[in-house]
């Protein structure tokens, strides 16, 4: 079954760069992205491993593990975390799960057979600190990702799982939010005592809360 958002993470045991672990246990009560590139050994991936590894104390700041994952071994994945740190400067700092049995690839439906039978699609999943999917994105092969987008998209998610506000296109972290249109304007008044502009009664925007 596919995995949708607000499912529960599918729990595993896998073999990682780091020794194995159970994903939940691991994860705690935090966040947690669990990533999936391709495979070992070729030049996007290599690229974004470095980029994920420069971004590790931003992740951190925000009470988020990161765990990389692809169906190659454990072995295989420290002899290439070498030329990674070679070639981006920022040595791999996170573990990288080994699933050369598709077993989580499977469970996360990572797989795109019509893309390729054999390799992992680039999924990001962000999973909260209830274990449940609170984002999914899937790039190809070919297009590396924005991992300044998946901190950007983790602020989000953080801020609106504690308010009652969403946030528009392009926001960054600071940027004025939305009242949730569930809110009534009496209770918008009450609860953002900084106040709102209304540009359509629908579209009610305020400073961001926590700032
Ligand atoms: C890459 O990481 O460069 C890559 C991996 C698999 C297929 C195509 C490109």
């Amino acid at each position: 079954m596919a995995i949708r958002l607000g499912d529960e993470a599918p729990d595993f045991t896998a073999e990682t760069t780091m020794g194995p672990l159970r994903f939940h246990e691991w994860k705690g009560n935090g966040w947690a992205v669990l990533f999936s590139h391709p495979k070992d050994f070729t030049p996007v991936c290599t690229t974004e491993l470095g980029a994920v590894a420069a971004l590790k104390g931003e992740f951190e700041k925000r009470n988020c593990k990161i765990i990389g994952l692809s169906v190659d071994p454990v072995d295989s994945h420290q002899r290439w975390a070498g030329d990674i740190k070679d070639v981006t400067g920022h040595a791999v700092n996170f573990p990288m799960i080994a699933d050369p049995n598709r077993e989580v690839a499977n469970l996360y439906d990572m797989i795109h057979p019509n893309a390729s039978d054999t390799m992992t699609v680039r999924s990001v999943f962000i999973i909260g600190p209830d274990h449940k999917v609170k984002l999914m994105i899937t790039y190809p092969a070919s297009t590396g990702r924005n991992f300044q987008e998946i901190l950007r998209a983790l602020d989000s998610l953080q801020l609106t799982a504690g308010y009652s506000v969403a946030t528009p296109a392009d926001w960054q972290d600071g940027d004025d939010v939305i009242v949730v249109p569930s809110m009534s304007d009496d209770d918008a008044r009450t609860k953002f005592p900084k106040g709102f502009v209304a540009k359509k009664p629908y579209l009610r925007v305020t400073p961001q809360p926590n700032r």
